[in-house]
């Protein structure tokens, strides 16, 4: 087999890259270790910044999220039992979010590069990758009992943080940050209408909750837990007992309860890799890094890894220059260690640390009412959270002026 990009992974990032490649006329396939009903059915993230929206509405595949999606243009911090609003579109000149499952974005993504001819082998197993070094990488797998060779121009490793092409960059080439949250989050999808318009984020003394939702029928909600919380300690009515309290408020707040239809405990984590690159292996989305969920933004970075990707592989096929290739590692860190801050702050103002005292309580209670009350504090949360604009980092936005010489 022979193609011009090998993709290792069909989630956000490998399907998006596949996609953006295609429209520019550039041929990949996209290697996946599930089936693709597995792929399909995981429920992960759900919520796309504004410039990934507009990326799926722009490149043909967002007909169903245009019908689906909830759009949302501001959301609630809630702490001592009161929810403040954060207008998000106002702060931003009209940014907003969409609520967008994740793997209704895998579903869009499968069908439209099946529709143009793309071609997604699922269930491979043994995936190795071998020259990445040279000119001639091959990616050996197996698929239907078949051992298969695909020699390609450029790999792309966009098979997660469990995936093979990170560990395939020697150790010694490669770097890794990482910092692990001294608590989970366990998170239930509820058969029950959302109990607000928008998403609140919970500041509580007995811990972080959040409410999202993926439809109008269905409600997505959160708990901050410790680390190795076991799911069986965690019955419907203790999960739904600590929601109602951490969710409360002074103002009559009801959270509508239904079936738990999917529930999971996952850690907290920051990880990165340096650098994205290894010869012709071009990591992206959660092979190169993992933030908190609490700022919701791992698909929209994988997002943003493999926009600026397509753009560098395009320019290396159609015009064979290689600047885009040789700046792609340092353009994605930019804006990879921008949103670890942000995710990383996000998560510190909203969590209660385990050797939380009254210091700490207050400080996080004091730093809520700013960002509550400043627009300029709330407005470092709100261009954050509906992402910055993708050529943020390459221009500065306030540019220093010379010093007013002393009268
Ligand atoms: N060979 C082929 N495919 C693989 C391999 C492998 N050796 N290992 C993993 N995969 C597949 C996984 O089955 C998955 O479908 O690679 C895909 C990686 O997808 P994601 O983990 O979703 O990562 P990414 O596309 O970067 O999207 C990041 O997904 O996990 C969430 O929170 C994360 O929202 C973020 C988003
Ligand atoms: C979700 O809806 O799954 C979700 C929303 C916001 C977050 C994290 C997860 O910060």
């Amino acid at each position: 087999m022979r193609t011009q990009v090998g993709i290792i992974g069909a989630g956000p990032a490998g399907l998006m890259l596949s996609h953006l490649l295609h429209l520019e006329g550039i041929d990949s396939v996209v290697l996946e270790t599930r089936s693709r009903s597995y792929a399909e059915s995981r429920v992960r993230a759900g919520v796309l910044e504004h410039d990934t929206a507009q990326l799926l509405t722009d490149t043909g595949v967002g007909e169903r999220l245009r019908r689906e999606g909830l759009v949302h243009t501001g959301l609630d911090l809630r702490f001592d039992g009161v929810s403040r609003r954060i207008d998000l579109s106002a702060l931003t000149s009209g940014r907003g979010i969409t609520v967008y499952g994740q793997q209704e974005v895998v579903k869009d993504l499968i069908a439209a590069r099946l529709a143009a001819g793309g071609e997604i082998l699922f269930e491979v197993t043994d995936v190795s990758l071998d020259g990445i070094d040279g000119d001639t990488p091959v990616v050996r797998f197996k698929h239907e009992g078949t051992i298969r060779e695909l020699s390609c121009v450029m790999v792309a490793g966009c098979d997660g943080f469990h995936g093979v092409s990170r560990p395939s960059i020697p150790s010694s080439a490669r770097r890794t940050v990482e910092h692990t949250y001294p608590f989970s989050w366990l998170g239930i999808l509820a058969q029950a209408a959302p109990s607000a318009h928008e998403l609140i984020y919970t500041h509580h003394e007995r811990g972080f909750a959040l409410h999202s939702m993926r439809s109008p029928e269905v409600t997505r909600l959160y708990l901050q837990v410790p680390n190795e919380t076991l799911l069986d300690d965690w019955p419907a009515a203790r999960i739904w007992d600590e929601l109602h309290t951490r969710l409360a408020t002074n103002d009559g707040f009801t959270l509508k309860e239904g079936p738990i239809l999917e529930q999971g405990v996952t850690p907290m984590r920051s990880f990165v890799t340096e650098p994205m690159r290894h010869g012709q292996l071009f990591l992206a989305g959660d092979a190169a890094h993992i933030v908190p969920p609490t700022g919701a933004k791992g698909l929209n970075l994988a997002m943003a890894d493999v926009r600026f990707l397509a753009d560098a592989l395009s320019t290396w096929f159609r015009q064979g220059r290689d600047t885009g290739l040789g700046e792609y590692s340092a353009r994605c860190l930019r804006r990879v260690w921008r949103v670890q801050h942000f995710s990383a702050w996000m998560t510190n103002l909203l969590h209660q640390p385990v050797d939380a005292d009254e210091f700490s309580h207050r400080l996080q209670v004091a730093h809520l009412e700013y960002v509550a009350t400043s627009t300029a504090a709330a407005t470092t949360l709100a261009e954050n959270y509906v992402g910055l604009p993708l050529d943020w980092g390459s221009r500065v936005d306030m540019p220093a002026r010379p010093p007013v010489p002393f009268a």
